[in-house]
């Protein structure tokens, strides 16, 4: 989420220039699961990072050309395209070694960036808490390390000094050695960072809070859905990533259990490996969460394969099995037959709740809330029950009635932690009363009360 109050972050490498946006062309090779597709989502990263697209080579082939990724005549016909059309920047759409960065500059006359970095540049841009923007300088400065000989000019882009340089020393062993130092800074005090966030999320769980995290591909609507459900006003822009920060919204509504959807960072299809990494703690939330809120982009011919990057990204975070709710949004842009035919051809996971919505006229955004809270209510958040040794048979009557259990054994208690439905946690308190007169300070009026974190 970019706050508008707060000014835009210089960005530390930007493709406009002060002559105007770069003109740029794309390069790609196509080959199976590498099709026009890809090269779309491309120009539309390299237009939110500022450049302007203004032409596209295209090579079939099945792997990359080890020295300079395409062929000797494409090649000649990309040097060709570069004066024809004064690009400034050649965007490949893949990931290239140091070596083939260097040879392709000097074989088109231009400076040439990869998909990485394209991506790692528009981070950069829309980054805007302190967290975000270290981990985007840590996503960086992992990418640049081993591209170093191929990136002479990288360290002085990334705006990092470099040290003084030591006797008999070259400047490659300098800068390395610089890079890794700040490395291992920022990883010192991203940990910090998300010890914080641990804090604060067990706080949530402490405030008997239902948490659901609100995940897609970029630019579905996530932030739209979130503001009409809550009536909050988060940044929304027709850009990919501008959401990059978590925000955290109370849904409004009269349910005894609080709940508030978490926006998440924007998915994308081959999302950078050391972004997923750099984002591991922000897109914890998903992990973390009661339940899972998809939003696809119901009017997007390629909403399918965006719904399978969704689903691998929920995978890889071990996050696909949570309750999920899943929503096609857009819906005003389809005509009515169509969001029922994407609803039809989607796969069908069982217990998942799919709702068809417009996030931006609200059609079908009441009903979606009115289940969000009715799923809150009937499943209840997480709380920790501790169980009288003398009373253990209840921790089997919890796994038996409760979700995402699980159980730690003390000395003279069991600490268990489970989501129960009101009525079942009324049932728990008469239980643990009936054998223990004092009842259990755990489950007194507090466990109905509408606390918030
Ligand atoms: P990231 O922050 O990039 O991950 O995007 P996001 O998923 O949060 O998308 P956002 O809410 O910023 O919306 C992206 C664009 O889609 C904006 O131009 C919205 O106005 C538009 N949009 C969102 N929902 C709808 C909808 O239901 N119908 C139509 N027609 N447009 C929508």
């Amino acid at each position: 989420m970019i706050d508008p109050a707060v000014p835009r972050p210089e960005p530390s490498e930007s493709l406009e220039t002060g002559h105007g946006p770069e003109r740029a062309i794309l390069v790609a090779l196509f080959r199976e699961g590498v099709g026009e597709a890809s090269l779309d989502e491309l120009a539309a990263l390299a237009e939110a990072a500022g450049a302007l697209v203004v032409g596209r080579l295209v090579q079939r082939r099945d792997a990359p050309e080890s020295g300079t990724f395409i062929g000797s005549g494409k090649l000649r016909e990309a040097a060709q395209a570069v004066l024809a059309l004064s690009a400034d920047l050649l965007v490949v759409d893949d990931e290239l070694t140091g070596s083939q960065i260097r040879n392709l500059e000097k074989g088109v006359g231009c400076r040439v960036i990869d998909r990485t970095m394209l991506i790692l540049d528009i981070f950069a841009r829309r980054a805007v808490s302190r967290e975000g923007r270290l981990q985007v300088e840590l996503a960086q400065l992992k990418y640049r390390l081993p591209r170093l000989t191929g990136l002479g000019t990288v360290l002085s882009r990334l705006g990092g000094g470099i040290g003084t340089r030591g006797p008999g020393e070259t400047q490659l062993e300098t800068d390395r050695r610089h890079l890794r130092r700040r490395i291992q800074s920022i990883e010192r005090e991203l940990r910090l960072v998300a010890e914080r966030r641990d804090r604060v999320r067990e706080q949530r769980r402490a405030g008997r809070v239902v948490s659901i995290a609100v995940v897609g591909y970029t630019n579905a609507g996530k932030s739209t859905l979130v503001n009409r459900l809550c009536g909050s006003d988060l940044l929304v822009l027709d850009q990919v990533f501008a959401t990059l920060d978590p925000s955290v919204r109370r849904l409004p509504g009269d349910s005894p259990t609080p709940v508030v959807l978490v926006d998440t960072v924007g998915f994308i299809r081959r999302l950078p490996h050391t972004l997923v990494e750099a984002f591991q703690s922000t897109l914890e939330e998903a992990t973390q969460a009661d339940a899972i809120l998809e939003i696809l982009d119901a009017a997007d011919p390629e909403a399918d394969a965006m719904a399978e990057t969704v689903e691998s990204v929920l995978q890889s975070l071990g996050a696909a099995g949570k309750p999920r709710f899943v929503v096609l949004n857009k819906t005003d842009l389809l005509d009515p037959a169509g969001a029922s035919g994407w609803m039809a051809s989607l796969p069908r996971r069982t217990g998942d709740r799919v709702f068809e919505v417009s996030a931006l006229t609200g059609a079908g955004a009441e009903a979606l809330r009115n289940a969000l809270l009715e799923w809150a209510d009937r499943t209840g958040p997480v709380r920790t029950y501790r169980i009288p040794q003398r009373q253990a048979g209840l921790v089997s009557w919890i796994h038996r009635h409760g979700r995402e259990v699980s159980v730690r054994y003390e000395d003279d208690a069991v600490s268990v932690s489970a989501a129960l439905t009101p009525e079942d946690t009324r049932e728990l308190a008469r239980l643990l009363a009936s054998a223990e007169p004092d009842g259990y300070n755990e489950l007194k009026s507090e466990d109905f009360d509408n606390q918030t974190s």
